[in-house]
């Protein structure tokens, strides 16, 4: 027993030049010292006592935490020696294909060109699409009126509404709000993002052979993934019946084209992945990372609002006096609406939708900060640890829009303003994502004034998952022509 806890003791050991962090226990590592609660405040607070780049333990696997904005940009913008994504075992048991958001090499660049190159053809960033944007608010408007001023909650409203934007570009259609099938799906989603939050998916892939056996809700997340996919496969052979190649309708039809061309060529890429499986997980990844966030943001946006009245009304000010109330909101709006730019902007800082980004790997062994990180070491990129630094922000934990704003209120662009983070494997979406962001919340308070009912408080003590959201809330949405 001796010799087995001196050998697991050393196997604890940083190996060396790799950087410093608390002392790891055997077996467990620094699971147990962490709050999976409040993982970014605490990887946040580790800074301060082991510097920028500093290590932990999840198990026995080594993990190292970047913070602070020049190390971000120096791990993440220089090279791509930390674009590769690991595998994490909660995931490849049920979602074999490698898709985009967690494929690499060859496949995860040819898969991420694609994707980019559809989104544009679809008109992403063009009039064409804006306008299906806008349209998907006066639906969602409707239902927002419906209510009559009374108190409700947007949460899956919002989900719906958000999601319909890029179902449409993936299926080449929208769902109805009332759609059973689509509200289980992105239920599905939402608990699934909940538990890969949580402590059981972290034990899941620091022991996977044990949790295999164990029951657990890393079990409801991953029967919540097989359906979705079942729901992307059903979606897929629909439109294999009537898919014509010479008239592309959306993502799924421009995808089942190139798994034709790679057939034709008797596939001599085979490592581009174009068959039906990675459709399937590409599907998936679009569909799960385009509707979370951006709702997630836009909801945070409703909370902030319904508590700072004063902002909302200077924000409806601007909207009255750039738009008016005869026709609605477009970009080309934007630049003459620094003020409600600078809002979303604080919006999205504040609300730190992604706190730990997403897990990078080295691809080979780099140094940073004065450290060597050996090939194959996940690499947590805090994006807490810059949204809300001291250092570049002059009042971090105050909502305030004046971080985007100079001295005679025109928006300046912060550069250490990056929610989407940075480097090769910047959100892919970002595009999509600051449009949808300025059309739908322009929209809401071009059409809505938002108040919290009466006798209650806002709450911002984020919901934890992967992401932060706010904790469900009722909210009272009042027609601004009344
Ligand atoms: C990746 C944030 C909206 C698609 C990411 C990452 C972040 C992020 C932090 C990880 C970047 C990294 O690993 O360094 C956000 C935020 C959004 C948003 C804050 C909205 C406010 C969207 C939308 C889409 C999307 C609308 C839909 C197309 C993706 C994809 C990836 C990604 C596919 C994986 C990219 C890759 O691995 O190459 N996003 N995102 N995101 N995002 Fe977004």
């Amino acid at each position: 027993l001796v010799l087995l806890l001196v050998a697991l003791g050393l196997r604890s050991r940083r190996p060396r030049s790799f950087p410093p962090g608390p002392w790891a226990l055997p077996l467990v590592g620094n699971m147990l010292s962490l709050d999976f609660n409040n993982l970014h405040n605490d990887m946040t607070k580790l800074a301060e006592q082991y510097g920028n780049v500093y290590s932990l333990k999840m198990g026995p696997v080594w993990t190292v935490v970047l913070n602070g904005f020049s190390t971000l940009q120096e791990g993440l913008s220089k090279g791509d020696h930390m674009s590769d994504r690991p595998a994490f075992p909660i995931h490849t048991d049920v979602l074999p294909d490698l898709g985009i958001v967690f494929a690499n090499g060859y496949s995860w660049k040819q898969q991420r060109q694609f994707a980019l190159s559809t989104l544009k053809y679809f008109g992403v960033g063009k009039k064409s699409h804006e306008s299906s944007i806008l349209e998907e608010f006066r639906y969602m408007s409707k239902e927002i009126a419906s209510h009559k001023g009374k108190p409700f909650n947007l949460h899956f409203l919002m989900k719906n509404a958000v999601s319909n934007i890029i179902c449409s570009l993936i299926f080449g259609h929208r769902f109805d709000y009332k759609d059973e099938k689509f509200l289980q799906l992105i239920t599905l989603l939402d608990k699934g993002v909940q538990i890969e939050g949580s402590i059981w998916a972290q034990l899941y892939n620091a022991f996977p052979v044990l949790m295999r056996r164990l029951p657990g809700p890393h079990h409801t997340l991953q029967k919540g993934y097989r359906d979705i996919m079942d729901f992307m496969k059903t979606e897929i052979n629909k439109h294999r019946e009537d898919w014509n190649p010479s008239d592309p309708r959306d993502f799924i039809d421009c995808f089942l084209t190139e798994i034709q061309k790679h057939q034709d060529k008797r596939d001599d890429e085979p490592d581009a992945c174009f068959d039906e499986g990675n459709l399937v997980k590409c599907s998936f990844d679009l569909f799960g990372a385009g509707t979370e966030t951006t709702s997630i943001t836009l909801r945070w946006g409703v909370l902030y609002m319904a508590k700072y009245t004063e902002i909302q009304e200077k924000v409806q000010e601007e909207i009255d006096s750039v738009i008016g109330q005869s026709r609605e909101p477009s970009m080309e709006d934007r630049p003459n609406m620094p003020y409600t730019d600078a809002v979303i902007h604080e919006i999205q800082r504040i609300g730190n939708v992604a706190p730990l980004n997403l897990p990078h790997m080295t691809n080979r062994d780099v140094q940073i900060g004065g450290y060597t990180i050996p090939k194959g070491v996940i690499v947590m990129p805090n994006l807490t640890s810059v949204l809300f630094d001291k250092n570049e922000w002059e009042t971090p934990n105050t909502f305030n829009p004046g971080h985007f704003l100079n001295k005679e209120g025109k928006f300046v662009q912060r550069a250490a303003f990056i929610p989407f983070s940075v480097g090769k494997r910047v959100c892919l979406g970002e595009n999509l994502a600051r449009i949808e962001l300025f059309l739908l919340f322009t929209s809401f308070l071009q059409r809505f004034t938002f108040s919290m009912p009466p006798g209650v408080e806002a709450v911002f003590k984020p919901r934890v998952s992967i992401f932060l959201s706010p904790q469900p809330y009722q909210i009272c949405a009042t027609l601004r022509e009344e």
